[in-house]
C-alpha cells in the first residue's frame, strides 16, 4: 500500500503539499493492529520516503500537521454513487488528501468527468467502475475482478442509496419499495460482502455507510425509505460486532437535509417539487457530509467512529423544519 501511496505523492512533488512545510508532523505508521507513532520535522516527502525504507513498504502510514491541519491518509477508497451529490463530494474531499480512487456509479461518463476534473487539480489517479450495486453477481465479479494494483480497498463508502417517491403505504407502488430496498439495504449487503474478505485478511479497513436520520426517526410517506435506512443502521452495527477483533473499522455518517440530486430523483425529475423540499431554509451541502466522512477516516487506527448524526441548523426532526 505504501508504494501506492508513494507514489501517489511522489507525482506531487514541487506542489508545495507533498514536500511538506517545515514544522512537525505527527502521525502513525501501522500495519496490521500495530501502530507506531512519530514525529518529524521533515517535509511528506521525506517522511514517506523514510517509512519506506525503514519498513520494506509493508507500513502504512497516516499523518497529521498540527500546524496546518492537514492529514494524509495513504489509502485506496473504493466509493459507490460517485456520480454525483455526496459521493462526488466525498471523492473530492478525499483527492484532496492524496488518496487513490475507485468511482462506482451507474453513470459512467460523469465518473469520467469527475476523474478528469481530479487528476488536473489534484493529481489523482482514479479506477472508474460500472456498478449497479442491486446486482448481486454483477458486484461479485467486478469488485473481484479488480486489477491487482487497484484490489486492496482500505476505505469503502457504502453511499449509493435513493429515495423514491413520498406515498404513503397503502397507495405506494411496491417498484419504488423493490428499487429502494434493493439498492439501500441489498446494495450495501452485497458490495461489503465482496470487499471486507480481502480487509479481514489485511488484517485492517474502514467501512462507511451512509445512513440518514431517516435510521432514526420515520415521517409520513417515508415508511418504505425509513426502513432501509434502519436496516442500513442495523447492518452498520451487526457488522462492527461481526468485525471486532479483526482490525476493520466500521462507521456510519447519519445526515439529514441535504441539496443533492436526492430529491430530485425521489420526485423522478420533477426539479420544482425537489426544490420545495428546501425552499426557505439552509440544508447542509454534499461538502459538509464529505468533511465528516473525512473525518472518520482519518482519526487514529485504534479510534472507531461508530455514529455520527448531523443535520442543517434550520432542521430539528425529521420533520421539525425552520422556514423563513
Ligand atoms: N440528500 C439527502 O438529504 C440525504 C440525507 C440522508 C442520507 N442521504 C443518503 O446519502 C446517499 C447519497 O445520496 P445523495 O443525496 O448524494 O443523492 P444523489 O445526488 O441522488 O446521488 C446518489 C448516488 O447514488 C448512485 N446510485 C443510485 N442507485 C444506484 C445503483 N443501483 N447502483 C449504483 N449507484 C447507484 C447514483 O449514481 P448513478 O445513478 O450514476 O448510478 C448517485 O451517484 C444515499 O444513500 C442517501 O440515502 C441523503
Amino acid at each position: 500500500m505504501i508504494a501506492h501511496g508513494y507514489e501517489n505523492l511522489a507525482q506531487r512533488k514541487g506542489d508545495g503539499v507533498a514536500s511538506g512545510p517545515a514544522h512537525a508532523w505527527s502521525g502513525w505508521w501501522t500495519r496490521g493492529h500495530a501502530q507506531w507513532p512519530f514525529t518529524s520535522r521533515q517535509g511528506i516527502a521525506s517522511i514517506l520516503t523514510e517509512t519506506q525504507v525503514l519498513t520494506g513498504g509493508e507500513m502504512l502510514p497516516g499523518f497529521a500537521c498540527p500546524v496546518s491541519g492537514a492529514v494524509r491518509v495513504m489509502s485506496t477508497i473504493l466509493i459507490t454513487g460517485a456520480s454525483a451529490g455526496i459521493g462526488a463530494a466525498c471523492a473530492r474531499a478525499f483527492a484532496g488528501y492524496g488518496t487513490r480512487l475507485v468511482l462506482a456509479a451507474r453513470r459512467v461518463t460523469r465518473l469520467e468527468q469527475l476523474a478528469s476534473d481530479l487528476e488536473r487539480e489534484h493529481g489523482t489517479r482514479c479506477h472508474l467502475i460500472a456498478l449497479d450495486v442491486r446486482d448481486a453477481e454483477g458486484v461479485a465479479s467486478t469488485l473481484g475482478g479488480l486489477p491487482p494494483q487497484w484490489a486492496e480497498i482500505d476505505v469503502l463508502i457504502n453511499n449509493a442509496g435513493l429515495g423514491r417517491g413520498l406515498d404513503r403505504v397503502h397507495e405506494g407502488d411496491p417498484a419504488d419499495w423493490d428499487e429502494m430496498i434493493d439498492t439501500n439495504v441489498k446494495g450495501v449487503l452485497y458490495v461489503s460482502r465482496a470487499v471486507l474478505p480481502g480487509m479481514v485478511e489485511r488484517g485492517r479497513g474502514h467501512v462507511i455507510n451512509l445512513g440518514s436520520v431517516a435510521g432514526h426517526e420515520v415521517y409520513p410517506g417515508g415508511a418504505v425509505y425509513c426502513s432501509t435506512k434502519h436496516a442500513l443502521d442495523a447492518i452498520t452495527r451487526g457488522m462492527r460486532m461481526d468485525l471486532l477483533g479483526t482490525g476493520v473499522r466500521v462507521s456510519t455518517v447519519d445526515p439529514g437535509m441535504v441539496e443533492t440530486e436526492f430529491s430530485v430523483v425521489r420526485f423522478r425529475g420533477d426539479q420544482e417539487r425537489a426544490d420545495k423540499t428546501y425552499t426557505g431554509m439552509t440544508p447542509l451541502s454534499p461538502e459538509d457530509i464529505a468533511d465528516a466522512v473525512l473525518w472518520c477516516a482519518t482519526r487514529p487506527p485504534h479510534v472507531n467512529i461508530d455514529e455520527i448524526i448531523l443535520k442543517p441548523l434550520d432542521q430539528a426532526s425529521a420533520t421539525l423544519v425552520q422556514r423563513r
